[in-house]
């Protein structure tokens, strides 16, 4: 499926504003970028998640991340712009009744919205609202959790309040797997999680996506966006401030800083280390491979050294 915005503009405070007058429009313009005043959440945003990629999301606290991807199933609406599914407008509530079934969003601490009496009825919620039979719900549920890592014969029957923070977000997560969507959207899915659990949902994630799902992930990471990223949007005050490879993106440092982000401290090394006269060629390092690149480096410069010191 691919998700399109066509000049997206989003406002929490409603209709009633867009039809005052142009000064009050000037003074909304003024009123921007002003934290508690500011009147857009997202302004002009034009892009498209193609199939199959992962999409990365960036940007300051407030800069319209969690409000972008609400629009993705239609649970936020434009307030101004479109936003299609493989062409459907999804102000239609017909579309936007299906895209809700393929898209399948994971909110900010989605554990916070457990509330079924079981783990089983909390991750059999979604499935059971697209009317499959029981069996198949039952199908679905065990495969779901069998993927986060949970064993529903043991958990099923548990409350979900009575488990871990880390179990209850993968019920949460669960629940949104059952529905076997298409695009998995997800927002800080690893907040508050502890090394091991980071590493592990950070693995799944990136499973789901090597199977052929399409990922957008929101995160405040910049070393795990640049890992698994095809592409990483970067908005600021609710615009695309970039929108490219992370290669691309982090090439930039400066502009970065300048809204409230910063490169990968991998990639931040190799820049210093490059101004210090080190050749690094590639555009996107990671710890693994600039470990390799000075290795090779220095293991040459001694090597350099050595043979000299024969003449
Ligand atoms: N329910 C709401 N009512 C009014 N304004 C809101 C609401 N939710 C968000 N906003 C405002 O909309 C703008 C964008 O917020 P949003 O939550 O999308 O940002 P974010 O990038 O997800 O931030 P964070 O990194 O803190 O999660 C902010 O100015 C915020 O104050
Ligand atoms: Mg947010």
């Amino acid at each position: 499926m691919r998700l399109a915005f066509e000049a997206v503009s989003y406002s929490y405070a409603g209709g009633e504003d867009r039809k005052r007058s142009r000064k009050a429009k000037r003074e909304r313009e003024a009123a921007w970028g002003n934290a508690p005043d500011a009147v857009w959440a997202l302004r002009d945003v034009t892009l498209a998640v193609e199939p199959g990629e992962f999409l990365g999301v960036a940007g300051h606290t407030g800069s319209g991340k969690s409000t972008l991807i609400q629009h993705m199933n239609g649970l936020v609406h434009p307030t101004c712009g479109r936003v299609l599914a493989d062409g459907a407008d999804l102000a239609d509530k017909k579309v936007a009744a299906q895209v809700r079934q393929s898209v399948g969003l994971v909110f900010q601490y989605p554990e916070n919205q457990l509330f079924a009496n079981t783990v089983y009825d909390d991750v059999a919620f979604g499935p059971r609202n697209m009317k499959l039979s029981e069996v198949e719900v039952e199908r679905r549920v065990r495969e779901a959790m069998e993927l986060v890592g949970l064993d529903m014969d043991a958990l099923g029957e548990r409350s979900p309040f009575d488990l871990s923070g880390g179990q209850q977000r993968r019920v949460a997560f669960a629940g949104v797997l059952a529905m076997e969507p298409e695009v998995l959207v997800l927002d800080e899915p690893v907040a508050g999680l502890d090394p091991l659990s980071r590493a592990d949902f950070l693995a799944l994630i990136a499973r789901f996506h090597a199977r052929g799902m399409t990922v957008v992930m929101v995160s405040h990471s910049m070393e795990d966006l640049a890992l698994l990223s095809d592409r990483i949007l970067v908005l600021s005050e609710g615009r695309v401030f970039a929108l490219g490879t992370p290669a691309e993106v982090f090439a930039d440092a400066t502009a970065l800083k300048a809204v409230g982000l910063a490169a990968p401290a991998p990639q931040a090394f190799a820049s210093s280390l490059r101004e210090a006269g080190f050749h690094l060629p590639r555009d996107l390092y990671d710890e693994a491979t600039l470990a390799t690149d000075i290795a090779a480096q220095l293991a040459g410069a001694t090597a350099a050294k050595e043979g000299g010191a024969d003449v």
